[in-house]
């Protein structure tokens, strides 16, 4: 049985939201001019930060969301409690296929992943809703 996370507050949004503003301001993207910034919230409550950081051979640039989770990770965060993605434009700023993956390996599928422009979150949707049907960790303890 999945026990339900417990909804962020007000005040986590707001912080990450912030953070990953921030982040966004310090991306590194002269290629394709598109600045991402994301934060992580972790099981301690703590707000890991990261931004895409692009490369003049393009396939090595990364992603945001991966920034802010090996952030986490090297904080000794073990749990993403949530996660909030910020870039500009009309479009929704969804997560690509490989950081959603990369999502799944530290949440669960009610773990919500919010989607922000520079004036606040725009949308949110649950890690299931993005990656439904997905493979974790826990496929392999099974197999
Ligand atoms: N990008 C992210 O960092 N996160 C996303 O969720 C979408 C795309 C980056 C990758 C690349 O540096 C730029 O945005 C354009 O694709």
């Amino acid at each position: 049985m999945t026990i339900a996370a417990p909804p962020i507050t007000d005040a986590e949004r707001e912080a990450l939201l912030r953070a990953a503003i921030d982040a966004m301001a310090r991306a590194y993207a002269p290629y394709s001019n598109f600045q991402v910034g994301a934060a992580v919230l972790d099981e301690q409550g703590r707000i890991h930060p990261g931004c895409n950081v692009e490369n003049a051979a393009y396939p090595q640039g990364v992603c945001a969301e991966g920034g802010a989770l090996s952030a986490m990770v090297l904080a000794g965060g073990r749990r993403a409690r949530a996660v909030l993605v910020v870039g500009r434009g009309e479009g929704l700023v969804t997560p690509c296929g490989g950081c959603r993956q990369k999502i799944r390996e530290f949440a669960t599928p009610d773990t919500p992943v919010l989607i922000a422009g520079p004036q606040g979150v725009r949308a949110t949707f649950s890690l299931d809703a993005l990656l439904p049907h997905s493979f974790g960790p826990e496929h392999l303890q099974k197999a």
